[in-house]
């Protein structure tokens, strides 16, 4: 469900997962990881690029995943930390092309990414609290960063959309491409990178990037708070109906 491909300096991940509109899983999250943290340790690795399918980057978190946790009282698991963790200390540049649905973690996880390409038909979106769930991926220390405060508030507190002009506006997005040339386009951003010196553009990137202490010590402060919401009243309820909705 997440494929994975180097060629020429550029490591692809792709969510692959599109009969469930890319909802990612503990193993999804889990190969993620490792290839981020495997292009890390790989001197042939210049940049990684997420990718999507067509339409839907990421519907975020699988929710069968959250319920059951709601309804075991088990943990979710160590692998979406793991995730956010490599995304977030990644010492190699990554890109992101989203075609159509990034929600929730596929919104996040953007705010970690060096450039985001959008095609128009990208909707970004974060209803964490709509779910009794609270924002995660230091979203709400890199959100105001980007987008400022007030727009922060409104993507991650209301649940309102950004669609790919809003989000070019708005800095999470460099550049809006049609579809059909998006992968394309954000393949070329790739080769461009591939091409610096490295040792030169890991300097550029470290400075550019501030200190990544703070931004990890958040993702541990703000999953904290997740997985105890995990485990509410509020979160149980709304899982449910979500799951009782998608059997018809
Ligand atoms: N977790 C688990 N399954 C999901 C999912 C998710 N996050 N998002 C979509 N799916 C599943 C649906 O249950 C459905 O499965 P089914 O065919 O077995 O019923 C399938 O993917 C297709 O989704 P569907 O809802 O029919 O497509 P849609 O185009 O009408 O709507 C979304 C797409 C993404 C808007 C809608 O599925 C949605 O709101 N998903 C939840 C997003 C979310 O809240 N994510 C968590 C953020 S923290």
């Amino acid at each position: 469900m997440i494929r994975i491909e180097t060629n020429e300096g550029i490591r692809t991940i792709r969510m692959d997962r599109p009969e469930k509109k890319n909802a990612l899983t503990g193993a999804m999250y889990a190969a993620m990881a490792e290839a981020l943290e495997g292009a890390d340790k790989d001197d042939d690795v210049r940049v990684s690029l997420i990718l999507g399918a067509p339409g839907a980057f990421t519907a975020g978190n699988d929710i069968a995943d959250f319920l059951k946790v709601a309804e075991t009282g088990q943990g979710l698991g160590t692998e979406v930390i793991r995730f956010l963790k490599a995304i977030a200390a990644s010492q190699k540049p990554v890109l992101a092309a989203v075609d159509g649905l990034a929600i929730g973690v596929g919104a996040t996880m953007l705010m970690h990414c060096d450039m985001v390409f959008a095609s128009p038909r990208a909707v970004i979106r974060t209803p964490f609290l709509d779910l009794g769930l609270v924002p995660e991926a230091a979203s709400t220390l890199l959100a105001p960063a980007i987008m400022g405060p007030q727009r922060a508030f409104e993507l991650l507190c209301l649940g309102a959309p950004l669609d790919a002009e809003a989000a070019h506006r708005a800095g999470l997005v460099n550049h809006v491409v049609e579809e059909g040339v998006l992968e394309e386009t954000a393949l070329a951003a790739a080769r461009t990178i591939a091409a610096k010196p490295p040792a030169a553009l890991a300097i550029a990137r470290r400075f550019l990037r501030g200190d990544r202490a703070a931004v990890l010590a958040r993702i541990d402060e703000e999953s904290a708070a997740f997985r105890a919401r995990l485990g509410s009243d509020e979160a149980r309820a709304a899982f449910a109906a979500f799951m009782a909705r998608s059997k018809g």
